[in-house]
């Protein structure tokens, strides 16, 4: 590798060459597709000029989904680190990009798998079910990985009596045990993103929007959850968007999901769900990392390339084909 750029993508994370001016970003990512028969999927999170070049825009589990058949060579993946190495995971022989390797994700964060290896030793008898957003080596100590659109399903296609651990994070858990009432051990790991939002707050606002309805991702917690009118992943909150007949929605998840749910719905209203701080956004700083400037110089240099070893591609890639053939089962 250039040594200009190792020493970029160590302190940065990224490619920081200056961009000619008078070239169209979006035109050349196009031509850098066709050229390198590339393809971008891209998390409902990113900005809206990234969703507006990607082949694919989806949820943690129609990106998987995507990267597991995709014919591509490239794979590039604007998202966050974690989803990059579900991607790769799937599609080892496939050259897998993230235009910021430093896109990371605090929920992942709060769940070291060396501390996970020693709370799983204190429960042998519990099958571990992680959350897709957590590291390859936590996949590889779990035995089926879920997101948000099949946790449910999955928790309930296992015997009555089967003694679970969940992990990382403690808000879907607790989701999942009111849903399917089946008790899990859980790790107390949370998303940063999902839980700044304020009940009272929340509270207000629909009293000045009555007919506003209130959904949220079940990342949330729980006196969050109790007022939602409907709680899905993000293709499950912009499926109800499109399918329900209210006209405003207060959505409690990551902003950058209102710009499709405002194209798809040009006619209502989508009001991003007020943080218990002064600041109105409710941005996750690691999807934002993402640029299309980023985007297009990782195209160009083929860089950063998200790589990981084979043996822990081959543990990880078990849970999470056990993931996808139960999701087939329930035509998810
Ligand atoms: P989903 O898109 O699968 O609902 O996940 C949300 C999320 O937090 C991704 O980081
Ligand atoms: Fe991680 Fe939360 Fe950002 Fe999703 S929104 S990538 S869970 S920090």
């Amino acid at each position: 590798m250039n040594a200009v750029f190792e020493k970029d993508l160590q302190v940065k994370g990224y490619i920081d060459q200056v961009i000619d001016p008078t070239v169209d970003i979006t035109e050349e990512i196009k031509r850098l597709k066709k050229e390198k028969n590339a393809v971008i999927l891209a998390h409902y999170y990113q900005e809206s000029n990234i969703q507006d070049v990607a082949d694919y825009i989806g949820d943690s589990l129609g990106l998987s989904q995507q990267a597991a058949k995709t014919d591509a060579d490239v794979i590039v993946f604007a998202g966050v680190h974690f989803m990059a190495e579900t991607a790769k995971i799937l599609s080892p022989e496939k050259k897998v990009l993230l235009p910021d390797l430093k896109a990371g994700c605090s929920l992942s964060d709060s769940c070291p798998p060396h501390l996970f290896a020693k709370f799983k030793e204190k429960y042998p008898d519990h099958l571990v079910i992680t959350y897709v957003n957590c590291t390859a080596e936590l996949k590889a100590l779990s035995d089926i990985v879920c997101t948000s659109t099949n946790a449910v399903q999955i928790v309930n296609s296992l015997p009555k009596d089967q003694k679970i651990i969940f992990g990382p994070d403690k808000n879907l858990g607790k989701y999942i045990i009111k849903q399917t009432g089946k008790d899990m051990v859980l790790w107390n790991g949370a998303c940063m993103v999902h839980e700044i939002f304020s009940r009272e707050r929340i509270t207000k606002l629909r009293e000045e929007y009555p007919n506003a309805k209130f959904i949220a991702h079940p990342e949330c917690e729980e006196h969050i959850l109790n007022q939602a009118d409907y709680i899905g992943s993000t293709s499950g909150l912009l499926k109800y968007t499109i399918e329900d007949e209210a006209d405003t929605y207060i959505v409690a998840t990551e902003s950058g999901i209102l710009y499709q749910m405002e194209k798809a719905s040009p006619s209502k209203r989508f009001i991003p769900a007020p943080p218990d701080n002064a600041c109105s956004c409710n941005d996750c700083p690691y999807m934002k990392l993402n640029t299309l400037e980023k985007l297009y110089n990782c195209m160009y240099y083929d860089l950063p390339e998200v790589s990981l070893d084979e043996e822990l591609i081959r543990q990880a890639r078990k849970p999470i084909e056990r993931m996808l053939e139960i999701s087939a089962k329930y035509g998810l």
